[in-house]
């Protein structure tokens, strides 16, 4: 199918799929895929590494002072991209239960949002990117041609965390993961600046009992009749 240039922005909450989801629109139709969360995870990961978050409190002022120098870029590797902080592929080490537990914290901050954003809007100069996140079609993609909001029940959501963690190696707990998962639904939804919303012209896809190759299907449809060329 031969599809239009266009940016598709991807926003929901945690776990409903978006990034595998992302990944496979990007490999089948030859989109870059960028995922917005990883950036979060990134700054969240140097912020760790670095000692500013302590007992659970997060140092804001070192932390904007150290920021402008990490350097956080995706590379393309085949089957998709991959978080880089310098020359360190860092995309394993973004993905633990310990840097979940802060990235919702990590982004509420407004100067951390700026970091992000404006790398975001650097990548997604090219025109034919899927980006998926929390605020890409209400804050960083207002204008992007396609806008889907994804959505699913939350213990199916935490039940595909707890596979995907499972199968990394990490010991987890169904009923931690599950209240990770609430716990960031709520910040990430009632934070003051981008919070988690559906945007208005967002097209609402619940995949509680889809497969991903349904997912596919609804989406082919619906570039086929609004952006083929
Ligand atoms: O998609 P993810 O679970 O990897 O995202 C990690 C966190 O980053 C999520 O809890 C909220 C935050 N995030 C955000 O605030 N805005 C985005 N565009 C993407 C992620």
């Amino acid at each position: 199918m031969d599809i239009k240039d266009i940016i598709i922005a991807i926003d929901g909450y945690s776990s409903t799929g978006k990034s595998s989801f992302a990944k496979r629109i990007a490999s089948e139709l030859g989109f870059l895929y960028l995922d917005s969360g990883a950036l979060y995870r990134g700054v969240t990961l140097f912020a760790l590494e670095c000692g500013f978050i302590k007992d659970g409190v997060i140092d804001e002022q070192a932390l904007e002072a150290a920021l402008p120098a990490l350097d956080l870029h995706f590379e393309n590797h085949g089957e998709g991209t991959r978080l880089y902080q310098g020359n360190l592929c860092i995309e394993r080490d973004i993905r633990t239960m310990r840097v979940s537990s802060f990235v919702s914290p990590i982004a509420t901050i407004g100067f951390v949002r700026r970091y992000v954003d404006g790398k975001l809007r650097e990548f997604g100069r090219q025109r034919r990117v899927v980006m998926d996140g929390r605020d890409i079609g209400t804050t960083v993609f207002p204008d992007a041609e396609l806008k889907i909001f994804m959505v699913a029940d939350s213990e199916v959501r935490a039940q595909r965390r707890m596979d995907e963690l499972v199968a990394k190696g990490e010991k987890v707990n169904f009923e931690e993961i599950l209240q990770n998962l609430s716990e960031r639904d709520y910040i990430d939804s009632h934070r003051d600046i981008s919070p988690l919303r559906q945007a208005k012209d967002a097209i609402v896809l619940d995949n509680t009992h889809m497969t991903p190759d349904q997912q596919m299907e609804w989406l082919l449809k619906l570039l086929q009749t609004r952006f083929s060329k």
